[in-house]
């Protein structure tokens, strides 16, 4: 052992600055091992980006593989190191702690015979994770034109079952079967509202119509819709503040009706104390902004909850779909409009919508 720390001391001496020179100590490093008794030891590393990984030229040198990997690693690690012995160039992926990196392994030939083989790694993290945000859109995007190809072929024969049971609830005299029917065209409406909401998600914005719209009228019409659903829950009041006078804005006011529908419902989902009161307030930011602001006292939500609540199909509720919110970011964003959640945990949940009174067509994406 003392003779490889010889070596990789010799090692360090001869290439510290030459390797410093082309790989940025912060964003990569560099190694070298060589073969010894059907193992390979680690004659020299470098760089800083070892510590980020967990690693130092202490734990390296002088080490093999199974020294410091995890042994699921150092198995895999082996059969490049043994794959670049054999002469080849190898190129692979690694990380840990939370860095990627992308190490090249190229041997050293001398006189027709394999001496060494050096590693250079560059820390790739940055672009790891565009890749997996990148995955992560087009999952959502397969994810959207899914839901309309199923949103569109089951609407049809929907609309006709639909039809036919209220053509037999005209013609039924019979109190019990009248009963179901009613059950049964309620789920059917519960139907259609995910189907159409699936619908929504591909295509947002066709659906859109911009219109100028007393903004003080539609919250207060939102509200009163909403209420025999807060009485459900023993819930007396959803307070309305609204301090300015009367203001109009350009927007699509079924779309934010929607909005603030998905966003009231759950409010009083998460409100368990029948006392507490849900505020809703609307208000100028300035000449050409406003904000809405919904606030309750319920459950809040768990921190490392709160960055999943737009993903589509993320809920916590039994009967939930997941998409409420989801469909709540599409149509402010698409209104160039911002939407964000405060929440604590046991305290309750504060959602701020600011919107342009104007709406910009020019902006509007496909
Ligand atoms: N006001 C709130 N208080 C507490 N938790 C909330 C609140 N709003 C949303 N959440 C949490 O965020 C999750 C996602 O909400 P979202 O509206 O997208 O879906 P959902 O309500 O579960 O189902 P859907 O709205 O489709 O019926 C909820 O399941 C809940 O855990
Ligand atoms: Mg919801």
């Amino acid at each position: 052992m003392d003779h490889y720390n010889n070596e990789s001391n010799q090692n360090i001496n001869n290439n510290q600055v030459d390797y410093k020179h082309f790989i940025p100590r912060q964003n990569g490093f560099v190694f070298k091992f060589i073969k010894k008794d059907n193992d390979f030891i680690h004659t020299f590393a470098e760089g800083d980006f070892l510590e980020k990984i967990g690693l130092s030229p202490a734990y390296i040198i002088g080490k093999t593989l199974h020294d410091f990997s995890p042994k699921d690693q150092a198995n895999q690690k082996h059969c490049f190191y043994e794959t670049a012995w054999n002469g080849n160039l190898v190129n692979y992926e690694g990380g840990a702690n939370g860095y990627h990196y992308l190490a090249s392994l190229t041997p050293l030939i001398i006189d027709s015979q394999i001496v060494e083989v050096v590693g250079t790694a560059i820390d790739i993290t940055d672009y790891w994770k565009d890749v997996t945000k990148i995955q992560e859109l087009e999952k959502l995007s397969l994810i959207g034109e899914l839901a309309a190809g199923i949103a569109h072929e089951i609407r049809n024969p929907l609309t006709s079952v639909t039809g036919f049971i209220k053509m037999i609830q005209e013609r039924s005299n019979d109190e019990t079967t009248n009963e179901y029917l009613k059950i049964v065209l309620h789920e059917l409406s519960q139907i259609n509202t995910i189907v159409n909401q699936f619908m929504f998600i591909a295509k947002p914005k066709e659906t859109m119509e911009i219109i100028n719209t007393d903004m003080k009228a539609l919250v207060s019409r939102v509200i009163e819709f909403m209420k025999p659903q807060a009485n459900l829950k023993g819930l007396n009041f959803i307070e309305f503040i609204s301090s300015d006078s009367i203001f109009t804005a350009q927007c699509d006011p079924n779309q934010l009706t929607q909005v603030l529908m998905n966003l009231i419902q759950n409010s009083i989902e998460a409100t368990t104390d029948p006392t507490q009161k849900i505020v809703i307030s609307l208000k100028n930011v300035n000449d050409n902004s406003f904000l809405i602001e919904l606030t309750d006292k319920g459950s809040g939500i768990l921190p490392e909850r709160q960055k999943r609540l737009f993903e589509p199909f993320y809920t916590t509720k039994e009967k939930g779909t997941g998409l409420g919110l989801m469909m709540c970011k599409r149509i402010i964003e698409n209104h160039d409009g911002t939407i964000e959640v405060n929440s604590q945990l046991g305290e309750g949940t504060t959602v701020r919508i600011i919107l342009p009174k104007a709406f910009n067509h020019h902006q509007k994406r496909d």
